[in-house]
Formats: C-alpha cells, structure tokens, sequence
C-alpha cells in the first residue's frame, strides 16, 4: 500500500476539477473503497471550492497516513483569504451564505473523521480532515513479511 503525498496549488475551477481527481486516486491507492474514495474526493472539492469561492487562491496538500492498525488520508487547505467570522456557526447546517448548492462545511465535517478549522480574520483559514481505513488481518501480514 503506497502513495506519495500530493501538493495544489488552487487557483481556478480547473484546479478543482484536478484536486477532486488527485484525492480519489490516493485514497484508491491508499485501499480505500470506491464509494469512500468518492466521499472523500467530494469533501476535498468542497473545501477547495470554499478556497476559490471565498479566498481566491489557496493550497492543497493531501498526505498518506499509516500506523499499526489503520491507513488514512490528511488533507489540509490553506488560504491568505478574509477567515472566517463565526467558524463554529459555519459548522452548523443552515449558515452558508445565499446561493450554497454543495454540502457545505457541515456536509464534509460529516463525512470525515477528524475535521479542524483554524481561521484568523483577514489572515486565513486552514483546514484539516482526516479520513482512516482499518487494516484488515492480511494486509498486516503481507506488509510484516515484505518488511
Ligand atoms: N476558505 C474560506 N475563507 C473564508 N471564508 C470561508 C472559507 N470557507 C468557508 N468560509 C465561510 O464559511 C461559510 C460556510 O461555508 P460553506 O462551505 O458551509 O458554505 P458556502 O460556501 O457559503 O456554500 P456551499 O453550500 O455552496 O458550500 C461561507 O459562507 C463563508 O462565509
Ligand atoms: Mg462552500
């Protein structure tokens, strides 16, 4: 099980188009399954989304996680933009400015298991998920015996 960590720089729509691709295709070589490869393709669009939406620019770096017993994914966005107000507000369904058609910040915190926002006020905003597989019994075989 492998993958390389993987580094965007998000200006435009065709960079969302390019980090939705990248975020499925580590976690696809990370074994995660198609439909949790989907789910956290669509929490990388949405956070990257937010970057061009409300920050103009920002970057995106997603890193392959491993320890005894799981596999994961670490995506962090980071962005020079205006921060968010009330970020724990933006957490709660039904905050997103007028015209919202995605999932929203609840949405992708939904789906991921670690979900962290730091934001300062005309400086910018990171923002950090995580989303873990369990190993199974085999995996850990096969990986001891490759050691
Ligand atoms: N990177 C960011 N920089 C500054 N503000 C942000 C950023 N990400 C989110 N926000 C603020 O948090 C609010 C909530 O974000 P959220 O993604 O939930 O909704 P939205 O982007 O307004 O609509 P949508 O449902 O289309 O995503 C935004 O309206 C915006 O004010
Ligand atoms: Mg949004």
């Amino acid at each position: 099980m492998s993958g390389e960590a993987v580094s965007l720089r998000i200006t435009c729509d065709a960079d969302l188009v390019a980090a939705r691709a990248e975020a499925r295709a580590l976690a696809e070589r990370l074994g995660f399954t198609r439909t949790d490869a989907t789910l956290i393709a669509t929490a990388v669009s949405e956070i990257t989304r937010n970057i061009i939406v409300h920050a103009e620019s920002g970057d995106l770096q997603m890193t392959p996680l491993v320890n005894d017993v799981k596999y994961g994914i670490e995506v962090v966005a980071t962005d020079s933009g205006p921060g968010i107000r009330h970020p724990e507000a933006a957490l709660e369904d039904g905050y997103a400015g007028q015209g919202g058609l995605g999932l929203g910040l609840p949405g992708v915190r939904r789906l991921v298991d670690q979900f962290s926002i730091q934001t300062e006020l005309d400086k910018g905003t990171t923002i950090t998920l995580v989303k873990w597989r369990l190993r199974d019994e085999l995996e850990r075989l096969r990986e001891r015996r490759r050691r």
